[in-house]
């Protein structure tokens, strides 16, 4: 099970794959990415990791490179790797140039990947739910566009484990919850399932639009709307969605417990759905 990287066409190891200093996802952060898994081998919403990569790179302007080069890139990648259960971490940045704020004006960009094995959240954090931080949002207004520049979210993870808890989820000014340091947030109300409506201020979640299509097709009444930080405190549950976070349930918000203070129902139902989504034979 080899971990392996691709740096603009070439398949390495990890450790020997390197890019020059002056990259401008490095000095700039000026390089946008996605992160997708796989289940038995098979890509989880590879074509909505695409379309969203697409997306970024249009946002901000980047030379285009075609979905199917990517897309053929990754599948050689994961055949090399052969690893069943893979994170593959994807960066493409605005090349290399002499530094200067200015777009360069004929850089290319620098495509690279990483594949390892996922690294899965222990089983019992899953089953007994965790505990998170509220912090405030102190990000830029375009969190829909899926950059690298990530200090907020690091650094609000680190206090986060610091204090004792799994994650930080992120609050506007006026009270709104936005989204976790690298995954969308989720409560239960009274059976209802809300999530933050799709604005620049949270990241699209791939994991999100498959929660809200499964709700769909288990008849669990779901809304797109914003909710406060009270009713986080306040909610029957509160689960996190993300690539490999995929289902994880809250049971503690600020040292609040959250409904019963076990991992929820809905929560449960939701994961084994995903799980179920994820495993399904390749059509
Ligand atoms: N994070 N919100 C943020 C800020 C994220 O960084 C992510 C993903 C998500 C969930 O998106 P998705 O369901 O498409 O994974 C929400 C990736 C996995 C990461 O940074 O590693």
């Amino acid at each position: 099970m080899p971990e392996l990287a691709y740096v603009n066409g070439e398949f390495l190891p990890i450790e020997k794959a390197v890019v020059p200093i002056e990259d401008r996802g490095y000095q700039f952060a000026d390089a946008v990415y996605e992160g997708i898994a796989s289940y038995n081998g098979n890509l989880f919403y590879l074509d909505a990791h695409l379309d969203r990569l697409e997306r970024s790179m249009q946002a901000l302007s980047f030379p285009t490179i075609s979905k199917t080069e990517i897309k053929k890139a990754i599948l050689e990648l994961c055949k090399r790797a052969g690893i069943a259960r893979a994170f593959i971490y994807l960066q493409i940045s605005r090349g290399v140039a002499p530094r200067n704020h200015a777009f360069p004006a004929s850089a290319g960009v620098q495509f690279i990947m990483t594949i390892r094995p996922v690294n899965e959240i222990p089983e019992n954090i899953k089953e007994e739910g965790a505990a998170v931080v509220t912090t405030k949002d102190i990000r830029w207004g375009r969190c829909d566009i899926k950059t690298v520049q990530l200090l907020p979210n690091v650094t609000a993870k680190q206090r986060a484990l610091e204090a004792g808890a799994h994650d930080a989820i992120f609050v506007a000014e006026d009270g709104v919850v936005r989204e976790a340091t690298s995954s969308n947030v989720f409560i239960v109300v009274k059976e209802k399932v809300l999530t933050h409506p799709l604005t620049p201020r949270i990241l699209p979640g791939i994991t999100r639009a498959v929660i809200i299509d499964i709700c769909k097709d288990l008849d669990l009444p779901m809304t797109e709307t914003f909710f406060k930080v009270e009713d986080l405190y306040g909610a029957d549950e509160v689960f996190l969605s993300g690539t490999t976070t995929e289902v994880l349930p809250i049971v503690r918000v600020d040292d609040r417990a959250i409904g019963s203070g076990l991992a929820g129902p809905v929560s449960k139902r939701l994961l084994a759905a995903l799980q179920e989504r994820g495993n399904r034979p390749a059509v």
